[in-house]
């Protein structure tokens, strides 16, 4: 496996991080990219709400490749490309491998380094003979996919995003990316990409604030992180998760509140916190079927399969460029 950096990642990666906390908590509303949330426990947290039984997306996800792998495995082709911006642990693309036709290569492109090296091991045991090139970087800068060829000399590129990672994204933000996604590629290469349903209110607050709180663990991790990267004073006892749905912008949004007026320190600068104040930290939008076949069509794609659960919680799109 080739640990491609991207020339971002060599510059300075705790740069970035303090430039981007600085300019979100001097917002009005103050926000923390959600990119963030993944360092090495903020990815091992991940790993922990993924089991969680009130988190249906994973295991709802996992049942749609389980149910649908051939079909996938047909439209994609052999001799096929695939590449996972954000692709975690790379556990959800081994049964696609499995089942893809003679795979040329696959390529991971994770901000986490260490989650993609930890993957690394596992893949090799398991496909001795595919080619495995991962990129470390931020898969919306346009760095990041320089090392990645653009021509395939055999089947298909696919770009597999599944996770529902498109949903942190703001609609406007999310068709923007899907549509570099596409100038990436080629005519006839494709997309396979999955995303969360609008669904019961009930349902989707369960999800993001679970029972064992581990979605609040991992929200505070950030505030950890900026403490022990970036110097801050952030008392992790003096802020709350909170999540909730958004009828009107169809997503979930989760924030860290303050729960009394207090000032923190970064980085050599102050930041003042009003009693309920909130960070926003992540943003989770859910689709309609409709919805985002009309914003890939508006990406530059074509639609060619959508599969759902029976319970209609989750779905996986399958879209070519034509
Ligand atoms: C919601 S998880 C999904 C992981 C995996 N694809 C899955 O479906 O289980 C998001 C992953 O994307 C990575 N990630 C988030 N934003 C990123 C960015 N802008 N560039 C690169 N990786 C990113 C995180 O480190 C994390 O591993």
């Amino acid at each position: 496996m080739n640990m491609a950096l991207s020339p971002a990642n060599e510059v300075s990666e705790t740069e970035f991080f303090r430039r981007d906390v600085i300019a979100g908590l001097r917002k009005e509303q103050k926000t923390l990219p959600c990119k963030y949330l993944y360092d090495k426990e903020g990815s091992r947290i991940f790993e922990q709400i993924c089991e969680l039984s009130d988190y249906y997306l994973t295991r709802t996800e996992a049942g749609i490749f389980r149910d649908h792998l051939p079909h996938m495995a047909k439209l994609i082709g052999p001799d096929s490309v695939i590449i996972e911006p954000g692709a975690g642990n790379c556990e959800k693309v081994e049964p696609l491998l499995q089942a893809l036709e003679e795979p040329r290569a696959y390529i991971p492109m994770d901000i986490s380094p260490e989650i993609l090296l930890a993957a690394r091991t596992r893949i090799r045991r398991q496909l001795p003979d595919l080619k495995v090139e991962a990129h470390v970087g931020d898969f919306t800068a346009p760095e990041a996919w320089q090392g990645v060829s653009r021509q395939s000399p055999g089947g298909r590129r696919v770009i597999f995003f599944p996770g529902s990672t498109i949903g942190n994204f703001d609609p406007e933000a999310a068709r923007q990316l899907l549509a570099d996604f596409a100038a990436h590629l080629s005519t006839k290469d494709g997309i396979l990409i999955g995303t969360d349903l609008v669904k019961d209110t009930v349902v989707l607050e369960r999800a993001y604030n679970d029972s064992e709180h581990v979605t609040a663990n991992f929200n505070k991790n950030l505030l950890t992180r900026i403490n022990s990267e970036l110097g801050g004073d952030f008392d992790l006892d003096a802020f709350a998760h909170r999540s909730f749905y958004h009828a009107l912008k169809q997503r979930v949004e989760m924030h860290l509140v303050s729960l009394k007026p207090q000032r923190v320190h970064i980085a050599g600068e102050c930041f003042d916190f009003a009693e309920g104040e909130t960070i926003h930290t992540e943003n989770s939008h859910k689709y309609t079927l409709e919805g985002f076949a009309e914003m890939l069509r508006e990406a530059g794609f074509t639609l060619v399969h959508q599969w759902t659960d029976g319970g209609g919680l989750y779905a996986i799109h399958y879209a070519e460029i034509r």
